[in-house]
């Protein structure tokens, strides 16, 4: 029998959502899901991230520092609780994958970088397994945009041989990989599409007490407004050509509020929400042409009306999650990290040039030791 390699995958998304967190276990290439667990993050440290995520935050270098630590331990207790709520043998796990916590995303201009906290020496420690970070950095030093990240996953695991697929995964922002048939010449590519429930989970919280809008009923009691939505999609983003790659810095309410101005606040509050769930139905769907199947993952798998708007404006092509491929939609990415992890541990590439724009093939993330 094949040996089976075991990884634990962590990601923390724009969403702030929870921790996912994964033990996947690898045979050959395919990936197991073999437990999963998210680990909320407390309301204190979700507002101060909140906060310094903000394009207008005033802080200091030491509420930094003291972020990059609180996320680590964070980190490390999700894995911690995974590993000894489901009695698993530590020495059995090859290295866990740690994404971080973006706080700020810029892959271009003269300074390119993207930054993630969550300080990898204390999961190390905490955990006492191998821990791989920093997965975007190698890209971007190449001159890649290091996002998306998962589209080399997608392409290695569920690529068809006849069949054009794209798999979306919308969580905080939206992100396409493109997978042409296998048996075509052509190469898989993939970038973010813009919004995915970002702008949505920050107007609904802005109106009603809660954290996002639950099947997208919210949005669906109210009336697309085509002006404001063609307003909204003039945004230079939308027309920009791959590799791009964006972020919470551009797609925030104070985007929303210096494109629309007063008229954003004379309209029905669940008006803006449908037109909101609108923008990131046509900004992913103007980007998929000539696909037979679309495979949604993240959680806007499970905004019934934002699929309904997809399916309405793609009608000619199937559209179903990502489970229908085997790969549970609520943990793909954290499948992915630990999967990236896999790479680094192997010394083999992990990001897909076509898709990031690098300048070629790297190995990504820094290893720190057990
Ligand atoms: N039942 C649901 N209905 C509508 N939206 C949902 C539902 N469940 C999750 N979501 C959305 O998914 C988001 C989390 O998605 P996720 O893929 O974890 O994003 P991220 O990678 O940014 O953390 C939540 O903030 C919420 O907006
Ligand atoms: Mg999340």
């Amino acid at each position: 029998m094949a040996k089976i390699y075991y990884y634990i995958g962590l990601m923390s998304g724009t969403s702030l959502d929870g921790v996912d967190t994964v033990l996947v276990g690898f045979d050959q290439l395919k990936p197991t899901l073999i437990t999963s667990r998210i680990h909320s993050i407390d309301p204190d440290l979700r507002e101060s991230l909140l906060k310094t995520i903000h394009p207008e935050w005033q802080g200091s270098l030491a509420d930094v520092g003291i972020l990059n630590q609180r996320l680590g331990k964070l980190f490390a207790d999700s894995a911690c609780a995974l590993i000894k709520d489901n009695n698993i043998d530590k020495s059995a796990i090859t290295a866990i994958g740690s994404h971080g916590q973006t706080l700020w995303h810029q892959p271009i201009g003269k300074n390119p970088f993207s930054l993630q906290l969550g300080d990898a020496s204390i999961i190390a420690e905490q955990t006492g397994i191998t821990t791989i970070a920093d997965f975007r950095s190698r890209d971007i030093a190449a001159g890649g945009q290091g996002a998306p990240l998962v589209p080399a996953f997608h392409k290695e695991l569920l690529s068809h041989p006849d069949k054009n697929r794209v798999i979306l995964n919308v969580g905080g922002i939206s992100n396409i990989t493109i997978l042409p048939a296998s048996d075509s010449s052509k190469s898989a590519s993939g970038f973010d599409t813009g919004p995915g429930n970002g702008l949505l989970d920050a107007w609904i919280a802005k109106h009603q007490a809660t954290s996002y809008d639950k099947n997208g009923d919210w949005a669906k009691s109210g009336t697309i407004n085509e002006n404001i939505l063609n307003t909204l999609l003039s945004e230079a983003y939308f027309s920009l050509h791959p590799p791009k790659s964006t972020g919470k810095e551009l797609f925030n309410l104070t985007w929303l509020e210096n494109l629309i101005g007063n008229k954003l606040h004379q309209e029905k509050p669940e008006d803006i929400q449908a037109t909101l769930t609108e923008l990131t139905a046509k900004s992913i769907s103007d980007n998929v042409i000539d696909c037979d199947e679309l495979y949604v993952c993240g959680g806007g798998t499970h905004n019934s009306y934002l699929i309904e708007r997809l399916k309405y404006h793609l009608p000619d092509t199937e559209i179903g999650s990502t489970a229908k491929l085997g790969i549970d939609p609520d943990w793909m990415e954290a499948i992915a990290f630990a999967w990236l992890a896999k790479q680094a541990h192997e010394n083999k590439t992990g990001n897909l040039p076509s898709v990031t724009g690098a300048k070629g093939k790297r190995i990504l993330g820094a290893i720190y030791p057990a």
